[in-house]
């Protein structure tokens, strides 16, 4: 499959600064994988995200996302198009008084006749969930419910990549459900690419692969059942792992036989509940 991104042994360092914030990074992600990046605060996720659109520039390595070269200036505006960006708090995002103005507003600065952004405004309203309150005004709208307008007026610029930046820490428990529940379809049901920073495990134990940061580097990048299989690696380098995965961990460190790599609630309950009853076979 043909790879979206493409990042090859990136470094940058913010000016006035001694030590790298990236130290080499490569990473490449093929069209329609849905990938999470995890890692403790300051290992370098903001920072590389900010390489896929050109917020930030590498002092070394290259990178390349859909085909285009990120330093390459003349292509700017292509690049921005071809990835969106969308991050932590809404309130930065949204600008105008209008939900349909807001998510309008792209679209108008790139040029694009009004009946096309009509439809386009549409599409993204409807995709996201929210069309229905395309004449409310943002302000009144729950933390999710603007999120989820953030991210219309990203995909309303039909990007072929979408990059998060913990797109649900400032959400209540309820918004951060609608706006994974949201991203999730824009890639299973619309094919888009989706790069997911976030610090909620059961977040990434639900992408098709993860990458793990450690103070400028990548220290891991697997599938969520293999990430998740080293309890031990991901909390030297101060992550967590999702209830379920912890409570198994907790249970075999005592001595009870049970499976490596399980991620999920239902697969904990499952595995559980399959143990309880060989245990009844056993004492029957
Ligand atoms: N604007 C900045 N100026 C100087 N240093 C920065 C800036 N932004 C981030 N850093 C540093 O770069 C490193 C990586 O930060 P960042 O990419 O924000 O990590 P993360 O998103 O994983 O928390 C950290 O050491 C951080 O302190
Ligand atoms: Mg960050």
């Amino acid at each position: 499959m043909e790879n979206i991104i493409n990042a090859q042994q990136l470094v940058f360092a913010y000016s006035g600064e001694k030590e790298a914030a990236l130290k080499g990074v490569s990473v490449s992600v093929s069209k329609g994988e849905m990938v999470a990046v995890l890692g403790h605060n300051g290992s370098g996720k903001s920072t590389f995200a900010k390489h896929l659109n050109a917020i930030l520039l590498p002092s070394g390595g290259v990178c390349y996302v859909g085909g285009i070269n990120t330093a390459d200036e003349d292509k700017l505006l292509d690049l921005r198009r071809t990835a969106g960006m969308v991050f932590q708090n809404p309130d930065n995002q949204i600008v105008a008084t209008i939900v349909e103005e807001d998510v309008a507003f792209g679209l108008e600065n790139l040029g694009i006749p009004p009946e096309e952004i009509r439809e386009r405004v549409d599409s993204a309203l409807k995709d996201v969930g929210m069309y229905k309150f395309r004449l409310h005004a943002p302000h009144q709208l729950s933390g999710g419910q603007k999120q989820r307008i953030a991210i219309a007026g990203i995909i309303a610029m039909r990007p072929q990549l979408i990059i998060l930046d913990e797109p649900t820490a400032m959400l209540d428990p309820r918004g951060r459900a609608e706006v994974i529940e949201t991203i999730t379809r824009l890639n299973r049901e619309l094919g888009m690419t989706v790069i997911l920073i976030t610090h909620y495990m059961d977040e990434a134990a639900a992408c098709d692969r993860i990458i793990v940061m450690d103070d400028g580097r990548l220290l891991i990048d697997d599938t969520p059942k293999k990430v998740f299989s080293n309890v031990a690696l991901l909390k030297r380098v101060g992550l967590d792992v999702p209830q379920a995965t912890e409570i198994v961990y907790e249970l075999k460190k005592c001595g009870i036989d049970l499976p490596d790599d399980i991620i999920t609630d239902e697969e904990c309950v499952e595995a559980l509940a399959s143990l309880l009853s060989k245990k009844g076979e056993v004492q029957a």
